[in-house]
């Protein structure tokens, strides 16, 4: 038995999926004690958008460590945090017209998530959050109370209250819908709202993810997310999305909203922010609710890591120029061409997606876990996600070479059509 069966919880969930010791990684693989690489189509569930061990970022990293560079300052001013926010503010804000603050909390998305619902509530006075099906926030009480999912609410242990959901938006109709989704729900749900005998109280919020990762790789379509945005400034609802996982790059924007026409009022983003892997947390708030925040309110010991601040300036300078975004493009198409022989060949199929994040929808959570490990016996990194973990999530690295990149995705065919035809 390894360490990890003694010893670890049984809490552990992704060290069952790929049952092997990683030793070392390099930008879109990851090698295994035994030397066995692995293509990484899932970069630690959108936190590793620059590869592993990109190598300027841990240049950036080993100098400033042996430089002295304050390792930890709670959320003191030090030079490696005024450099990120500077280089945020020139190379993001500055050029969007973006006026919001950075408020640093615990390095973890569902921090960023609590604080973000924390101020929508305190700005407005208001209790309840809007949040939508197939959702996925965190796993702290707040953020999970907006976290769709039963298995995870499951195990929460007290009510998860003051969070109503409602049908999320998709561009496309999954399969096997069965909630119907977009504009008539919410026509009908902004009805309710503004009836005052409907027994619906205003929210403080609406919270969503413009794609939902985790919930199996849905896109909100355009026009409902516009009509969410007027909505929640009809009610006087502060607009949150969730850029935790599709944010940094990943659409082929920085932000995964910027083609949708909205104007968040609180962005929370996390995971890629910090460049290398090394956790951290900020919200961009507008400054109009950000004076609703005293002094250390919504405090941490961890508010800004120092190895992250250096690692994620450095990962700013990919938005310097088009380089990397029109990089997301073409390989995208790489993705779309790969995969539309199946769709061709199995109308069970179905592909979503936007930038670099797609999802193919096998319709079934069983045959999907039987491709993922398909996939890593031949040496691929892919994880499952979706309703019953139906839907196989392509997330690599955004800096993937297109021969691994190319190769990743025959493994990937190959171990469909295997498994679609020995379940037909
Ligand atoms: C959209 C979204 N929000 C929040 C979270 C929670 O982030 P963390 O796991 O860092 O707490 C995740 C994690 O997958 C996420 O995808």
């Amino acid at each position: 038995m390894t360490i990890f069966e003694q010893r670890e919880s049984n809490i552990r969930a992704y060290s069952r999926v790929y049952p092997v010791t990683f030793k070392t990684a390099k930008n879109a693989r990851q090698i295994d004690e035994n030397g066995k690489e692995y293509i990484d189509f899932f970069a630690g569930a959108g936190v590793l958008n620059f590869g592993h061990n990109n190598p300027l970022m841990i240049k950036a990293m080993v100098d400033y460590l042996q430089s002295d560079g304050v390792l930890h300052s709670l959320d003191m001013q030090t030079t490696a945090k005024a450099e990120f926010m500077q280089a945020f503010t020139d190379v993001i804000l500055k050029p969007r017209g973006m006026k919001h603050k950075m408020q640093f909390m615990g390095p973890t998305g569902t921090n960023a998530v609590e604080a973000a619902m924390k101020l929508a509530r305190r700005a407005t006075g208001r209790t309840d959050i809007l949040a939508f099906s197939k959702g996925f926030h965190g796993m702290t009480l707040g953020a999970l109370a907006a976290t769709a999912n039963q298995y995870f609410r499951g195990a929460a242990g007290v009510p998860l209250n003051h969070v109503t959901h409602a049908a999320f938006g998709c561009e496309k109709p999954c399969m096997n819908c069965v909630q119907g989704c977009g504009l008539a729900n919410l026509k009908a749900l902004r009805a309710r709202y503004l009836d005052p005998s409907s027994g619906l109280q205003a929210p403080a919020a609406i919270l969503l993810e413009t794609i939902q990762a985790e919930g199996g790789v849905n896109v909100a379509s355009k026009e409902w997310i516009q009509n969410l945005a007027s909505f929640a400034k009809e009610l006087g609802a502060v607009l949150i999305i969730d850029d935790i996982q599709v944010g940094c790059g990943r659409t082929g924007n920085y932000f995964s909203f910027e083609d949708l026409g909205i104007e968040p009022d609180i962005i929370c983003l996390a995971k890629g922010i910090g460049g290398a892997g090394t956790p951290l947390a900020m919200n961009l708030v507008s400054p109009e609710l950000d004076k609703h925040w005293s002094p250390g309110e919504h405090t941490g010991t961890f508010r800004g890591q120092s190895l992250s601040f250096v690692a994620g300036k450095v990962a700013l300078d990919y938005f310097r120029n088009e380089d990397l975004m029109e990089q997301v493009f073409i390989q995208a198409d790489a993705v779309k061409s790969a995969i539309q022989p199946l769709l061709d060949s199995d109308n069970s199929l179905q592909l979503r997606g936007k930038g670099m994040i797609f999802g193919l929808d096998v319709g079934d959570g069983e045959r999907a876990a039987a491709i993922v490990q398909t996939c890593f016996k031949k040496g691929l990194i892919i994880a499952a996600c979706g309703t019953g973990g139906r839907v196989l999530k392509i997330i690599p690295p955004l800096t993937i070479p297109q021969e691994d990149l190319i190769s990743g995705l025959t493994i990937l065919t190959d171990a469909v059509r295997n498994v679609m035809e020995e379940a037909a």
